[in-house]
């Protein structure tokens, strides 16, 4: 049988993160992105503090997974658009492979289209996590993306993808994030 997860969704630094749940939140982080340190730190991202939206998956009482949605205006082919940008999806390494993360994203993904109002959902990733989210319908860009760093702007070298929403109903040819990865 499916397990059930519980989800909740506030703002960041006004909501109901315990700091014991930051100081949880931040040790995965470390841990679960300690493989992908390399390409991490090659890039200057995104501050998110006090911005966007958290999104809490529970076992019981349990947190046991994350992720980070705000919105941005962004350039596609050419034209403005309202973004919404995920990042920082992420699974306690003991309730992986249980359908937290499936849960987690699909939420981010109601809350980008439904919630916020984007016209489209943007997250960068590495090509393994690729199938991952290709079941949760996001698809991947095949064509450039643009991100700023401090040197100006450059293509971001490795994965994009993006869930549609009824504008546009394609994936775009360039998307230009208009400002620091996330
Ligand atoms: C990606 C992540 C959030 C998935 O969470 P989860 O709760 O395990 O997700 P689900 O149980 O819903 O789905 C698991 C499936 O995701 C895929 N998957 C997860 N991590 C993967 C990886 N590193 N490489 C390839 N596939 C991966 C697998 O298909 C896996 O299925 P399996 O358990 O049968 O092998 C979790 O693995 C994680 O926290 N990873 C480290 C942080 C990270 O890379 N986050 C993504 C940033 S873009």
């Amino acid at each position: 049988m499916a397990m059930t997860f519980r989800v909740e969704i506030s703002a960041r630094g006004h909501g109901r993160t315990s700091d014991w749940e930051a100081s949880k939140i931040a040790a995965w982080r470390r841990e679960l992105f300690a493989e992908d340190q390399n390409v991490i730190d090659a890039f200057i991202w995104q501050d998110k503090d006090g911005m966007g939206f958290d999104i809490q998956t529970y076992s019981g009482e349990e947190l046991v997974g994350f992720a980070h949605v705000f919105a941005r205006v962004g350039q596609l082919d050419d034209s403005a658009f309202l973004m919404g940008c995920l990042g920082s999806v992420m699974t306690a390494k003991t309730h992986q492979g249980k359908g937290v993360g499936t849960t987690t994203v699909r939420t981010a993904g109601d809350v980008i289209l439904k919630n916020l109002g984007a016209d489209l959902g943007v997250l960068v990733c590495k090509s393994a996590l690729v199938p991952f989210y290709e079941r949760l319908d996001w698809r991947q860009m095949s064509t450039p993306v643009v991100i700023e760093q401090p040197e100006g702007q450059i293509e971001w070298p490795h994965e994009s993808m993006v869930l549609l929403g009824k504008n546009p109903q394609s994936v775009p040819k360039k998307l230009d994030l208009c400002g620091l990865p996330f």
